[in-house]
């Protein structure tokens, strides 16, 4: 059976290739042309992840990688070379995507949208009718902050939160229409915030939590706030609400779940399917986490301060992030648990878990490693 996943460099689709390689002799790697070797990022990640040696020896074996553009029609392939791939597949996993929250809606739309359309186009000239399974995310929920978000709903009503969620909703939107059109099965995965306790190393790709570290670091100063007494920190205000919470999802068990699911009988139509933890993480512990990071005590008040201090101004440098310190709502994934069973992770997603992991991993040197 041959498979081939898009965004196989990227923070989940990494852990998407080392389950995939779990289950299947060989994959096509549509990798982002230009964009550095992706041979080289795979076996790195592996590397730094204690894959078996042996996993880590047969990959040049085992991958195949096709340069690709996908905000380009074709992929940025010839037409006889897109057809060439397309009529290969059996299955199609298409990850790839601009998380940048901040960007502009055309920046996010030409990769999360147009990139769809182009991987969908792929999936239509296949000969061999491959299945297709999109990466979407929960937060095409938009901006809806309290209630109970069901994996069958798709609509805009509540408006979004920023312009990524918006070009992700656009690419579902997309999907669906597509799979009604050509009567062909398509399963759809919504994972939350995706997070992990693997040290963060500069080479891998970063986690929307190591992200919002960075710039709080580089807003507010990274003089480490190990030893600085709490009446020394200055209050930060950040609009948010201290009784939220959010759905943080390790991006490991994540990759299982998903594969899981692809494995599943399609119903024929669009499966849809929330990928998300058993427990919610409270709004106050990103806080917390914010305060390990840098010297101040963060204050989460009812909306933006009218007067903010320089500090504060500082702090909304991620505003794409913001709403989310405002967000009560639960993402239903009865869907999946009925089909799967109860998927306890027995991780525990907590300000222990989430400051391993944006902690600065140490460079590892795989020269002379049993
Ligand atoms: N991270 C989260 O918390 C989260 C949560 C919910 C849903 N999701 C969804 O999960 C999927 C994967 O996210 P991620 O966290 O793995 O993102 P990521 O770390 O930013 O990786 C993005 C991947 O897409 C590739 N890519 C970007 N532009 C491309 C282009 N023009 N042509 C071909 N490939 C391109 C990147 O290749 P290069 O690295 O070589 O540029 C990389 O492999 C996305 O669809 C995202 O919307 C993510």
């Amino acid at each position: 059976m041959r498979v081939a996943l898009t965004g196989a460099t990227g923070f989940l689709g990494l852990r998407l290739v080392r389950e995939l390689l779990a289950h299947h002799d060989s994959l096509t790697v549509l990798a982002h042309a230009g964009s550095g070797c992706a041979l080289g990022r795979i076996t790195r990640f592996l590397e730094l992840t204690d894959a078996p040696a042996v996993l880590i020896a047969g990959l040049p074996g085992r991958i195949r990688v096709v340069e690709t553009d996908l905000g380009r029609p074709a992929l940025g392939l010839s037409a006889a070379a897109f057809q060439r791939l397309a009529d290969e597949l059996d299955v199609i996993w298409h990850s790839a995507g601009n998380i940048n929250l901040d960007d502009d809606l055309d920046t996010l739309r030409r990769v999360n949208v147009e990139g769809t359309r182009n991987m969908l186009e792929l999936a239509a000239a296949g000969g061999r009718r491959p299945s297709y399974h999109h990466i979407s995310t929960a937060f095409v929920g938009g901006a809806r902050r309290e209630g109970v978000v069901y994996e069958d709903e798709l609509d805009s009503r509540y408006g979004f939160e920023n312009s990524y969620e918006q070009s992700k909703y656009e690419a579902e939107v997309l999907v669906r229409d597509w799979s009604r059109a050509h009567g062909r099965p398509v399963v759809v995965m919504r994972p939350s915030i995706l997070v992990t306790d693997l040290p963060a190393y500069a080479e891998l790709p970063q986690h929307p939590l190591q992200f919002l570290t960075r710039i709080v670091q580089a807003s507010l100063g990274d003089g480490g706030p190990g030893g600085v007494p709490d009446e020394r920190r200055p209050v930060v205000r950040v609009a948010g609400r201290p009784d939220g919470h959010l759905n943080l999802m390790p991006v490991e068990h994540a990759a299982a779940v998903m594969v899981r699911l692809a494995g599943l009988p399609p119903s024929g139509r669009a499966d849809v399917y929330h990928v998300v933890h058993d427990h919610d993480v409270a709004t106050t512990v990103l806080a917390d986490l914010v305060e390990r990071i840098v010297p101040v005590r963060v204050r989460l008040v009812a909306k933006r301060p009218d007067d903010p201090a320089p500090m504060e101004t500082a702090a909304d440098l991620y505003p794409g992030f913001t709403p989310y310190l405002s967000h009560r709502r639960r993402f239903d994934d009865t869907r999946v648990r009925s089909l799967l069973g109860p998927l306890p992770s027995g991780i525990r997603v907590d300000l222990g878990y989430l400051a391993a992991g944006i902690t600065p991993g140490r460079p590892v040197s795989t020269a002379g490693a049993p």
